[in-house]
């Protein structure tokens, strides 16, 4: 079978801007398991069988690397720059010197611009990366609005200069939404969200799609390797639930594949990471042939075990109850 898959046949999500993009992307987060070399390499192998979306962020530490694989791919006429839909974010130590780190981001991707430019986290609060989830910084803070936009509008200043071309939210909540929208001038195009089986965020979901605001599933596939540290025992595996390797079984592929299927035809773009070429070729395919049935769908809609894999432990700042705080679930901010 061949590799390559046209960029043409892989459909398109249109966002409020107008702006088709493809309904899915590649993930770049190495989880402390895959080198900068080792993902890059996979960057560059799916650019070459078809991927047009990547996820990039600054504190990933992989950016320089994955700009070497995109300036190999233009200087080879694999692709062109506007064939691809780069998007980084800001890290948390950086949300004061916004433009710095984006700059640094285009400098490293050696892309020019950026097509998206998410707040990672909506508060500043620092870790060093890699650290043990019991860890906390004393410098830590509740969310807070008015220092948010504070980075918000940065962002706006840097589609203003044509650094990024759109701005996207990423670990937000309603409440905090309800927060800061408002206060902003530029609407985010995108929310980046942990969205899989076992957590589904349907309320979230529900209000992006009422405002516009294109969701974008990270974790899509229940994230199998991520690191030891955000391992729990009550988490719930989604691609080992048998509801998921039936249906995986009566179309011939991976729970995996099933998951990715179940998030572009429910409306997210699911960003899947993998350093295996099968893998990530059968991830950009699946979305071009062979959909899950209304029912298929149906069933993984029960599926949900309201599952949060990325429970955000390390950003809590001092007097915090527990990582439930960080996730407004009683409908109000917590402070
Ligand atoms: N905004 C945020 O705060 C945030 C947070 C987390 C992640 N992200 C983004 O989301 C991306 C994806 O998340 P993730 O990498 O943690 O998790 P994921 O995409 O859910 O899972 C990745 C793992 O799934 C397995 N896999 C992938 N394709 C497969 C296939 N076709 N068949 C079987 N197994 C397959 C691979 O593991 P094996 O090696 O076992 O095959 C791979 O390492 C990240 O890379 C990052 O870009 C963003």
């Amino acid at each position: 079978m061949s590799q390559f898959i046209d960029p043409a046949l892989v459909p398109k999500v249109k966002l409020y801007t107008g702006e088709e993009i493809p309904c899915i992307g590649m993930g770049t987060f190495g989880s402390d398991r895959f080198t900068p070399e080792q993902v890059s390499a996979a960057v560059g192998g799916a650019i070459r069988c078809g991927y047009r979306m990547f996820d990039c962020a600054a504190c990933y530490g992989n950016e320089a690397q994955i700009g070497q694989v995109f300036q190999a791919a233009f200087d080879e006429g694999v692709a062109e720059r506007k064939d691809l839909y780069i998007m980084t974010k800001v890290w948390n130590d950086m949300h004061e010197r916004v433009e710095e780190s984006c700059r640094k981001s285009i400098a490293d991707l050696r892309c020019g611009y950026v097509d998206l430019f998410f707040i990672h986290w909506p508060f500043p609060n620092y870790h060093a990366p890699g650290c043990d989830v019991d860890s906390r910084n004393p410098d830590s803070k509740p969310f807070d609005p008015e220092r948010f936009l504070n980075t918000y509008r940065q962002c706006e200043e840097l589609v203003r200069k044509g650094l990024i071309k759109s701005i996207g939210i990423s670990n937000m909540t309603i409440p905090k939404l309800e927060a800061v929208l408002p206060g902003m001038e530029i609407k985010p195009v995108a929310c980046e969200m942990e969205l899989h089986p076992c957590f589904q965020q349907q309320e979230l979901f529900d209000y992006l799609v009422a405002h516009g605001i294109q969701p974008i599933g990270f974790m899509p596939i229940g994230s199998p390797t991520r690191p030891e540290r955000d391992m729990m025992p009550e988490d719930v595996a989604d691609i080992q639930l048998p509801e998921m390797k039936a249906i995986a079984e009566a179309h011939g592929i991976h729970p995996a594949v099933v998951a990715l299927k179940w998030a572009v035809q429910r409306g997210q773009i699911p960003i899947p990471f993998s350093v295996k070429e099968n893998e990530y070729v059968s991830n950009l395919r699946c979305t071009t042939e062979d959909p899950l049935t209304e029912e298929e769908m149906a069933v993984i809609a029960t599926l949900e075990r309201n599952n949060r894999l990325v429970k955000g432990q390390v950003f809590l700042w001092e007097g915090a109850k527990d990582w439930h705080d960080l996730w407004d679930e009683d409908g109000y901010i917590v402070k």
